[in-house]
């Protein structure tokens, strides 16, 4: 399953609830590279001065890392991808990839928020240092301030949620990404959820899309 859709639409908000509520594993290539930078392994030191600017980090790096995350023993029966795939050639590499496997992907939910409120919740998102999980003052705040719900850690604001590197993710987002929405059109895969409504709403149609499956 594929979690799509602009910065900031609620990918990893939305993705964390299904997980919770399938037992599916969360996988998230942005937080695959925030560790990576975090623990200044090759990988984050090759992927760090694209993920500042905002830019895609290159695919070469990218399909590698993700591949090797689904090979993991808890991705193996199926996951929800989110923040993969962001290009065509990422695209065509995850699908020959489970080919090889005998899977495929079931679906493609692709969340649509109006590029206003994009930027309103990129800049009062506050982020987990510990779980990666995501709050903001005007949908969702923890009960203890400055610490999350979910495991205690600390929250802080992402770098790439700065005013320049969120215009340029956006203008990457056009450029690069949204073009998949044709590709998996074409497949027959794509399911459009307004996301400009509360969490549960959208959690709601999402989780009714899955169940028919
Ligand atoms: P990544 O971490 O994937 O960032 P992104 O796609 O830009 O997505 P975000 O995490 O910003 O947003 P989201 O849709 O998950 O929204 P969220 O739920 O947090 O990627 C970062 C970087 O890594 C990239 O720029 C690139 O450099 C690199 N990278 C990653 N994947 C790559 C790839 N495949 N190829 C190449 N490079 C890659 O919600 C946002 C805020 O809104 C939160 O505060 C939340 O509380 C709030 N919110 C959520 N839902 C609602 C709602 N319904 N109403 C009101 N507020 C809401």
């Amino acid at each position: 399953m594929i979690l799509f859709g602009p910065p900031g639409a609620g990918k990893g908000t939305q993705a964390a609830i299904l997980a919770e509520k399938t037992g599916l594993v969360h996988i998230t290539t942005g937080e695959l590279f925030r560790e990576a930078i975090r623990k200044e392994t090759e990988l984050g030191r090759q992927a760090k001065p694209y993920y500042d600017r905002g830019d895609l980090v290159p695919d070469a790096l990218t399909i590698g890392m993700l591949l090797e995350r689904l090979a993991e023993e808890d991705a193996v029966h199926g996951c929800l991808l989110d923040g993969f795939p962001r290009t065509l050639e990422q695209a065509t590499a995850l699908d020959d990839a489970l080919i090889g496997q005998g899977q495929a992907i079931d679906k493609v939910l692709c969340i649509q928020v109006p590029e206003d409120e994009l930027l309103g919740r990129l800049a009062g998102r506050w982020t987990c240092r510990g779980c990666g999980d995501v709050y903001h003052r005007q949908s969702r705040w923890p009960k203890v301030e400055g610490r999350c719900d979910r495991c205690g850690g600390e929250l802080y604001q992402r770098d790439d949620d700065q005013p320049e590197a969120v215009r340029r993710r956006l203008e990457v987002y056009s450029r690069q990404t949204a073009p998949l929405i044709d590709y998996y059109r074409g497949q027959g895969k794509l399911v459009e959820v307004d996301g400009y409504r509360s969490v549960d709403e959208v959690s709601g149609e999402l989780q009714a899309a899955l169940k028919e499956l």
